[in-house]
């Protein structure tokens, strides 16, 4: 039997038309779409149950946007961030990555994306315990063919933008949790992704880490990267610019934030530099 030809990639005005997305501004509206998905389910089978984890997703993320998942536990989040990470496939639905299908990828090109494309930070870090923050950060680069001593110079790099330079040759378990919390976004950050996912990466660190790792998160913004992040804590919803309400495997608001608020500022006004001698970095525009 003939299928018909899938489009492998989104037209303007197909993708204006999705949820959400006439809130952006009309600056943000012009800028490419890094995430279109469609009508997303997904439902997990245990046994003779079924849980539907997500009932019919449709989002559009631009290039630059910094969006907020919250939601109750149990409202999908996790599921969704995981297919757009491509480490999980929808039952239905359709999701498109920088304008390519990612149903019509072939495994090696997924594997790409997933090393390459995308950068994941996660709420336990997720580090080898017996790697250096140098050697965890350049892991990623083991697969893109390069020198050792371009991979070390890539890694120390992105150590240093994360403002751990001065602890390249520690491991996890010597470095504070949101030292270790820098190491994963350091890795995340080292191929240049197109797109940063975070899964609560603050829901182990206390109040002030929180702060540090939103100063980190924003920098990045403002640098160029479109970073999606979930939460469940309201205060940090607030240092990305849109926020999105989960509930029960449905997306129930789509919203731009009203007052963003600034961590380099408030960690300005707290005075706070911490030990090892970790700055806020200035935003593009900020001195
Ligand atoms: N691997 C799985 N197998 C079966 N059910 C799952 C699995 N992962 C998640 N679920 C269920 O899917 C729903 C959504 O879970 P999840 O995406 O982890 O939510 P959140 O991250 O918002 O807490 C929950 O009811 C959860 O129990
Ligand atoms: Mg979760």
């Amino acid at each position: 039997m003939l299928k018909p030809r899938e489009k492998s990639s989104m037209d303007e005005r197909e993708a204006r038309l999705v949820q959400g997305d006439q809130q952006r501004s009309p600056v943000t509206q012009q800028r490419p779409p890094i995430v279109v998905v469609r009508n997303l389910t997904k439902t997990y089978r245990l046994g003779e149950t079924t849980v539907p984890a997500l009932r019919g997703v449709s989002l559009t993320v631009r290039a630059g946007e910094f969006v907020a998942i919250m939601g109750p536990s149990g409202s999908g989040k996790t599921t969704f961030m995981n297919v757009l990470g491509c480490l999980d496939r929808p039952s239905s639905g359709d999701y498109w990555l920088v304008g390519r299908k990612v149903s019509q990828m072939t495994p090696d090109e997924l594997a790409e994306v997933r090393n390459r494309r995308i950068g994941f930070v996660f709420q336990s870090f997720h580090l080898l315990a017996r790697a250096t923050a140098l050697q965890n950060v350049a892991l990623p680069l083991m697969y893109a063919g390069l020198s050792r001593a371009e991979q070390e110079r890539r890694a120390r790099r992105a150590l240093e933008l994360v403002g751990l330079g001065s602890r390249l040759h520690h491991r996890p378990s010597q470095l504070s949790g949101g030292q270790q919390q820098r190491v994963a976004i350091a890795r995340a950050l080292v191929n240049n992704p197109a797109l940063l996912l975070a899964d609560e990466p603050t829901g182990n660190l206390d109040s002030r880490t929180s702060v540090e790792i939103m100063a980190i998160l924003q920098t990045l913004n403002a640098r160029g990267l479109t970073i999606v992040l979930v939460t469940h804590e309201a205060d940090i919803a607030a240092y990305a610019h849109r926020r999105i309400l989960f509930r029960d495997g449905q997306i129930v608001s789509d919203e731009p934030v009203t007052a963003v608020r600034s961590a380099h500022s408030e960690l300005l006004q707290l005075h706070q530099i911490s030990s090892d001698g970790y700055r806020a970095l200035p935003a593009e525009g900020e001195q």
